[in-house]
Formats: C-alpha cells, sequence, structure tokens
C-alpha cells in the first residue's frame, strides 16, 4: 500500500506528517511522492486564515477526482479536520477524517473505511504527545530535523483558531526529545528545530519531582553535542524570560535567532488581542535579548487590519517595525475564524482594500529594514551549516547562519552537514553572498 500525504501550514503539520507516517509504517504503508500511484492520499491541513482553507479545499476536489478515476481512498487529517469535522464528510466527501490528537487511529480507522461507512475521529487529547513514536523524515537534505516538543496552547488570542483545532497544551518528556535528537545526530543530522505554539511555557514534572522547563531543555539537548546546532520556535513575548535569554548565550551551539511574534504595535491593538503585553513589554523583551546576545537574529509575525485597527495603530506597527528592524517576517492581513473570541465579540471592519493597503505598507517597510540588515552583514564572518546546493545557482551551495540569514557561497570541497566559514561579500533582503573565508 503506498501512502502520499500533503502537508499545509506550520512546522508543527510537517512534524506531525512525519509521525503519521511512521504509524503507518508499521501497518506496511509505503511512502510516496507521486499522488497518481498512491492508494491512501491525505492532506495534513490548516485553519489559520481562510485563504489557506480555500486553498486546501480546491485541492481535496483533485484528490476526489483521482478517487473517482481509480478508487484511491482519500482524507483530511490536521488542523482543518478538527475545526470542520462531520461538514468534511458530508461536503467534501472523504473517505477519512482525522484531528491532531487521533493519529494512532488512522490505521483501524483505514481499515474500517468503505463507500458506506467513511470514518472520523477528531477527539482531542489532554495527554497524547507522540512521545513513543519516531518519526520518519521526510526531508531532503538530511541536515535539518524538527522535533515537536509539546502540543496544543493555552492562550486565547482572540483572532487564533490554533486552541481549538489542537486542544490543551501538553509538553512531551523531555528524556524522549533528548533521545531523538540523539538519533538524528547519529545519522548525521546536525540541526534540530524544537517545536511548540509557545515554547516558553513547556514544562515537565515528572513522577520522581524532576521539573524541566523551557531553558533546561533547550541546554539538555544542546549537550547532546556541540556538533548539533539546536532551534526553536515559536516564542511567545509575555512568556520569553531572562533565563532562557541567558541560556542561549551560554552555549555556542544554540542558535543566535527567535521569532518573537509581536502581532501589533499598538498596545490598545494588543490588548483587544489578548496578547498579555503591551507594546513596551515588547521592546523590553528586544532590548534584553540585544544586551545579551548583540548578533541575534530577530523576526515576527504582523497581522494587519485586526478588528478596529485605527490609522494611528498602523502607524504603531510601523514605528515599531522601524524601531526593532526585524531580519525578516511573516505578515498577514486579519482573517476572521468563526469560533475564536475576535469573531464573537468583535466586528470585522477594517474595510478589505485598507487592510490591503495597510499589509503592503508593513511589507514595503520590512523589505527595507530586510535589506538594511542583510547589508549591515556585508564585510563580516559567520560560521555556517552547509544545507546544500543552492536553489539559483546549484554550482554554490547554500547554509543558514547562527542568526538564521541564508548564506549563499562557492562548493569547495564541502559537504551537506558540515560547517564552514564564509565571508560576505554582497546581500540581498534575503540572502548574503559570500565567499569562502582563507583557512576556515
Ligand atoms: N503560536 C504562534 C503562532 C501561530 S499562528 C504565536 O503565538 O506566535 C502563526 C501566525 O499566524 C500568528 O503569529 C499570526 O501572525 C498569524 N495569524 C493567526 N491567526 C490569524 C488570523 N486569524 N488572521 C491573520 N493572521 C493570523
Ligand atoms: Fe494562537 Fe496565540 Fe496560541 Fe499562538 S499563542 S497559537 S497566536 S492562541
Ligand atoms: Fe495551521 Fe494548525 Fe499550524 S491551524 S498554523 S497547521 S497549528
Amino acid at each position: 500500500m503506498k501512502l502520499y500525504i500533503e502537508t499545509y501550514g506550520c512546522q508543527m503539520n510537517v512534524a506531525d506528517t512525519e509521525v503519521i507516517f511512521s504509524i503507518l509504517r508499521k501497518e506496511g504503508y509505503e511512502r510516496t511522492e507521486d499522488m497518481a500511484e498512491a492508494d491512501v492520499i491525505l492532506a495534513n491541513t490548516c485553519s489559520v486564515r481562510d485563504n489557506a482553507e480555500q486553498r486546501i479545499h480546491g485541492r481535496i476536489e483533485q484528490f476526489r477526482r483521482e478517487k473517482e478515476r481509480r478508487g484511491a481512498i482519500i482524507g483530511i487529517v490536521g488542523c482543518m479536520a478538527e475545526r470542520l469535522k462531520e461538514e468534511l464528510l458530508e461536503k467534501r466527501k472523504v473517505d477519512i477524517v482525522v484531528g491532531p490528537d487521533a493519529y494512532r487511529r488512522l490505521p483501524e480507522l483505514l481499515k474500517a473505511v468503505s463507500p458506506q461507512s467513511p470514518q472520523i475521529d477528531v477527539l482531542l487529547s489532554r495527554d497524547e504527545t507522540y512521545a513513543d513514536i519516531i518519526p520518519v523524515r521526510t526531508d531532503k537534505l538530511g541536515v535539518s530535523a524538527f522535533i515537536s516538543i509539546m502540543r496544543g496552547c493555552n492562550n486565547v488570542c482572540s483572532y487564533c483558531v490554533v486552541p481549538y483545532t489542537r486542544g490543551v497544551e501538553r509538553s512531551r518528556d523531555p528524556h524522549t526529545i533528548v533521545r531523538e535528537a540523539c538519533e538524528v545526530f547519529s545519522k548525521g543530522y546536525r540541526e534540530v528545530t524544537l517545536l511548540g505554539q509557545n515554547v516558553d511555557s513547556y514544562l515537565w514534572k515528572g513522577e520522581d519531582g524532576e521539573v524541566v522547563e523551557f531553558a533546561d531543555l533547550l541546554a539538555m539537548v544542546a549537550d547532546v553535542s556541540p556538533l548539533l546546532r539546536v532551534r526553536f520556535s515559536t516564542s511567545h513575548p509575555k512568556d520569553i524570560s531572562d533565563r532562557l535569554i541567558e541560556t542561549m548565550a551560554s552555549r555556542e551551539n544554540i542558535c543566535r535567532h527567535i521569532h518573537l511574534p509581536v502581532q501589533s504595535g499598538s498596545t490598545r491593538m494588543l490588548e483587544l488581542m489578548r496578547r498579555k503585553y503591551t507594546r513596551e513589554w515588547y521592546l523590553d523583551r528586544i532590548r534584553k535579548i540585544r544586551e545579551v546576545m548583540p548578533d541575534c537574529g530577530l523576526t515576527t509575525d504582523v497581522i494587519a487590519g485586526f478588528c478596529t485597527e485605527t490609522e494611528e495603530d498602523h502607524r504603531e506597527t510601523l514605528s515599531l517595525m522601524e524601531e526593532v528592524g526585524f531580519d525578516w517576517a511573516f505578515m498577514f492581513q486579519y482573517s476572521e475564524r468563526p469560533g475564536t473570541l475576535a469573531a464573537k465579540k468583535y466586528p470585522d471592519d477594517v474595510p478589505p482594500e485598507v487592510k490591503t493597503r495597510r499589509l503592503s505598507e508593513i511589507i514595503d517597510l520590512q523589505n527595507r529594514k530586510s535589506l538594511e540588515s542583510y547589508r549591515r552583514d556585508i564585510g563580516k564572518t559567520f560560521k555556517v551549516l552547509v544545507e546544500g546546493p543552492s536553489k539559483r545557482d546549484p554550482a554554490m551551495l547554500s547554509g543558514r547562519t547562527s542568526s538564521s540569514k541564508m548564506c549563499v557561497f562557492p562548493a569547495g570541497n564541502l559537504h551537506t552537514g558540515d560547517y564552514t566559514t564564509v565571508t560576505v561579500l554582497d546581500a540581498t533582503s534575503a540572502t548574503l553572498i559570500c565567499n569562502l573565508t582563507p583557512d576556515a
């Protein structure tokens, strides 16, 4: 039996797809990257914005043609499965709908599928972390692996659907995380990214009274080997602690990069968003990070046109971005999600053309700041981890700095997974163009 999975959404979904492959491999399913030869076709889906869902609905229509043509089993798993539940069986006519906490039941559900009896399990769990499952890695290069350290989210950001699709927060046993890191390292991987919706609230309480916070976990994983780079995502500005920042600084192989989604520069908006911090708090966290790690890469997420946002609020977002000077950012227009606090309580009252205009101002500003940040690196020397051939020019290699900036450089005698030192010759707003540093 051949299994094809198309993955949408965040890195957590990428990690979950690897868990699903692992669960089904034990049952004899083999992974394929060609939908046309698959017996089972799944979409691992995202609900975070309406346009993400619309795109997936379009793809599911294509899956259905595949089903009608040759009888493949088609299914929806992940966040849309959790959000839309039975509606997907009825309206989309798929065979199977499985939420993010029910993947262990996939084998039996797939066995039970028949034209008359589609299968669904969208129960959320308080304790499922898939801790014992060794994911089947799907990355092409074998250098960088995602490790899921927790699931769910206990925050209630008013715009966000994730707490409803992923359930309550739970942390995974740290020893299984360290074991997984050791295992990928022994297979030749040189970088792991620890994943959670809010990694700073990671907390493990073992039966023997052992307490492990995120800073402890980070140190434990970093101590697997000085040759293993450790990254993490995502941090929440309200929770990122001095202790974490200091732990990062204490080990060279913990990468100097923090993705710290700000969402808005206006305290009034942040309050409506229920982010539980102010503009001043956010700027103070940035100040602390830069004080301890002056070379730390900083990136963010921004939402344009949230409920009741005025021009004044919008200008505060621009001025915060100007002041911080992020290296890059994910920028979105607010998309109302059914069932969220904002959908229930606040009017989605910023007209679409105003959202679009504000978003394009945000993007223009960020492009300028990215270029400034990348150009500031011209002449500097960085240690990079070689990832593979550059996309633009296969004669060159690419790899990232500790601060997560992409570099391209001549191949020399280097291989994927090697460390090397490069000197920056030139820069665009997304790439450092480098030479190999002599004697490196
Ligand atoms: N847990 C992470 C982010 C999860 S979702 C955090 O708290 O930062 C990723 C990003 O999608 C968010 O940071 C936010 O910028 C964006 N997003 C979430 N819901 C959205 C919505 N309803 N409309 C537009 N953007 C949204
Ligand atoms: Fe959503 Fe907020 Fe949780 Fe992030 S922290 S997943 S934005 S509710
Ligand atoms: Fe999307 Fe679910 Fe991730 S809604 S962003 S795939 S947690």
